[in-house]
């Protein structure tokens, strides 16, 4: 749908967002299955001492020591990254300074919400490359190739994959870069969940200034709490217009918030082996459930925390109980709706819970099942 000539934004809430966790109630949930993130830290174990921080208005870009670590691991300079408030600020810079009523975008789909939202609030037109469970959730390229058109301004994907957590090869992902190569336009990156892999593909910026990596403190090191991600990518002009995009909407982030961010970024390779081996650990008990489940399939996630599986067709499954029975017992998921999609599929993640609450979440969907 396209904006109106002088008509707002189309602005309307995500269903991910007006029915998450903390809108419906922390203290109501038992095992919380929902969150895409690793288990919130307390700020006092990030051992941290901020007494001398001043409270000024910080650098517009970031603090610089940030954004040169955030820059080196792609090969990059610190001038080639701009800190914003979580990632989601990051997707609304790139989608608002590369997209408009007469541009065209194509998006994978099912997403991270806010990567379908903002584009139907700017009213652009939109080609959607549906991924489906039938073909792994893999992006077809050809796909991408024909849906381009002379007013495609921006290609956009995510690796690690939300809600799927399927990830995107290298020579996918290459060849979607020479695609906004050859078209002049950009390929969005959305990297949001990519530290929490060893053996990740390279950080997508890396490979040419036509891509755009977005990603944030907030998942893997479970701070989403301090709003703190960045915008990386070596185009300079494109850096510019989303730095005057920052500029106006909130002139610099946070003081506090990159300071934090800064000392876990500092403590990368301390904090890294221990997030992952839970990562792991959880990980294979999820495994280990769906194989024994089958009424269930699922693509097999390789990256992130979170899967997308989907209650068999001949299961015969009345997802309306399913969905109520799980919410009596306290367990919260991410329903399919969450992500335009048939309620049969929804998220699970593993990264929130405790093994226990893991454990009891997974148990009571196998009991709303049914019998
Ligand atoms: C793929 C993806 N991108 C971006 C975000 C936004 O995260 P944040 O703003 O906390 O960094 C999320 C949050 O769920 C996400 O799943």
């Amino acid at each position: 749908m396209s904006r109106r000539p002088g008509a707002a934004w189309n602005w309307r809430r995500m269903p991910m967002e007006a029915e998450s966790p903390e809108e419906y109630g922390y203290e109501r949930i038992r095992a919380n299955l929902a969150e895409s993130s690793c288990r919130d830290r307390r700020l006092r174990d990030l051992n941290l001492d901020l007494d001398e921080l001043l409270l000024l208005y910080g650098d517009h870009r970031g603090i610089p020591e940030l954004r040169a670590i955030i820059g080196a691991e792609a090969g990059l300079g610190q001038d080639d990254v701009l800190t914003t408030a979580g990632a989601a600020m990051a997707l609304f810079l790139v989608h608002a300074t590369l997209l408009a009523p007469d541009a065209h975008l194509i998006v994978v789909r099912p997403n991270y919400a806010t990567n379908l939202e903002t584009p139907f609030a700017i009213g652009c037109a939109v080609s959607y490359i549906d991924l489906t469970l039938e073909e792994g959730f893999r992006i077809d390229v050809d796909k991408v190739a024909a849906a381009i058109t002379p007013a495609t301004t921006l290609i956009s994907v995510t690796t690690p994959h939300n809600p799927t957590g399927v990830e995107i090869d290298e020579p996918t992902l290459r060849a979607l870069m020479h695609l906004a190569e050859r078209n002049h336009c950009h390929l969005l990156v959305d990297e949001t969940y990519r530290d929490m892999s060893a053996a990740a593909v390279p950080i997508a910026a890396s490979m040419s200034d036509r891509v755009i990596s977005v990603s944030s403190v907030s998942k893997t090191y479970g701070i989403p709490g301090i709003r703190e991600g960045w915008v990386t990518c070596a185009d300079r002009s494109l850096m510019e217009r989303m730095l005057a995009a920052k500029e106006q909407i909130v002139l610099t982030g946070s003081v506090l918030d990159e300071a934090i961010a800064l000392s876990v970024l500092l403590r990368k390779d301390e904090l890294l082996p221990v997030v992952r081996a839970h990562i792991a650990a959880q990980r294979e008990v999820v495994v280990s459930f769906m194989a024994n489940e089958p009424r269930l399939e699922w693509a097999v996630p390789t990256g992130g925390v979170v899967a997308f599986p989907r209650i068999r067709s001949e299961a015969n499954v009345d997802t309306t109980k399913f969905y109520r029975t799980l919410l009596d017992a306290g367990v919260f998921v991410g329903p399919g709706h969450w992500f335009d999609q048939d309620p049969r599929h929804f998220r699970i993640g593993w990264g929130w819970p405790t093994p226990d609450e893991l454990v009891y979440g997974l148990r009571s969907i196998s009991e709303s099942l049914g019998a």
